[in-house]
């Protein structure tokens, strides 16, 4: 069966009157009508409500520090800028421009801690660590614990997953392997265990479960210049994997985004699956954009349409191409 096809394309409808736009590409605003900065983002889902953290790239941040922001939403659409929740002086003396990449918030039911992983590295990306900081509230501050190399591995990219039984799983690519890990976080998410590698050396690495398959997607290393994302399926997270298929004719570059993350809506009608990309600008980080679409996913393919305003219903978990929208 085919989850999602053929967007509908309508103008207008009461189904969507209470949902708003989202455009890819253009500058994304909060509630105080600041540009959204959580670029490399995931989303935690906690209550009802989706949380967005992410880089923060302001231009206003103090050049030592690295910043995490967090936004909250219960549509998707309109967020509520919550305070940048992770400042972190150099906790390694990794020295100027140190890197803090692509932070992720895993929800602890067990615990009752919010824990955050990030990519933490100098600005030779040798020191290939996952950084952990850990608050009591979703919205921060989060306090440094520690970093580490999981499975003992070198660890860039990172993404996140958590399963429809609640398990979750950090996503990380490792140069010397050639390939990624999933590796699902212990009981205290303080730590990592291996499930599953893919020999295939891929960043940006998202997965979702969807119509009883699991789907990965990642792009080339690249760095920031964008190249064709690409993906993979397999009926359980430690495989078999199916060869690596293009997201988007390659010759469209995957639209110049980079994927972040895949964000399953179900609703009460259907599901819809968003792949969550970044628009970097590498020499103007703090003005990257976002690039939100739904897929077409569905009998182990997944395709990434062109970039257009497109609408959202949380509740019902449809989606729509919002034709002569700007
Ligand atoms: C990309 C990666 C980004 C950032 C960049 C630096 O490949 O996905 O998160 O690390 O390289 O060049």
């Amino acid at each position: 069966m085919v989850l999602l096809m053929g967007l509908l394309a309508i103008s207008t409808g009461e189904l969507f009157a209470a949902s708003g736009v989202i455009r890819p590409s253009d500058p994304w605003l909060d509630n105080r009508g600041q540009r959204i900065q959580a670029h490399g983002g995931g989303i935690t889902v906690w209550k009802g409500t989706y949380y967005w953290f992410g880089e923060d790239r302001s231009q206003s941040n103090d050049p030592d520090k690295r910043y995490v922001a967090c936004y909250s939403s219960r549509d998707l659409v309109h967020w509520k800028f919550r305070g940048q929740v992770l400042a972190l002086t150099d906790p390694e003396n990794l020295g100027p421009h140190w890197v803090l990449e692509r932070p992720k918030v895993y929800a602890n039911p067990r615990t009752g801690k919010f824990v955050m992983y990030a990519h933490l590295d100098d600005t030779h990306y040798k020191f290939a660590r996952v950084m952990i900081a850990v608050s009591n509230r979703i919205v921060g501050p989060y306090a440094y614990v520690k970093d580490f190399r999981p499975l003992e591995e070198e660890s860039r990219d990172i993404g996140q997953f958590v399963d429809d039984d609640g398990l979750a799983y950090l996503i990380f690519e490792s140069r010397p392997t050639k390939g990624f890990f999933l590796a699902q976080l212990t009981d205290d998410f303080m730590n990592v265990k291996k499930t599953c590698f893919i020999p295939a050396p891929l960043e940006g690495g998202a997965l979702v479960h969807v119509g009883g398959l699991y789907y990965v997607v990642g792009s080339h290393m690249t760095g920031w210049r964008p190249n064709p994302n690409v993906y993979a399926t397999a009926p359980a997270l430690t495989g078999p994997w199916t060869d690596l298929k293009n997201l988007a004719p390659p010759e469209v570059n995957n639209y110049d985004s980079q994927s972040t993350m895949l964000l399953k809506v179900t609703g009460s009608r259907k599901t819809t699956v968003i792949f969550m990309g970044d628009l970097w600008r590498p020499k103007e980080l703090w003005d990257s954009r976002y690039f939100w679409m739904p897929l077409e996913i569905g009998d182990g393919s997944m395709h990434l349409p062109p970039p257009q305003p497109w609408i959202l219903n949380v509740k019902t978990g449809e989606s729509a191409m919002r034709v002569g929208a700007k």
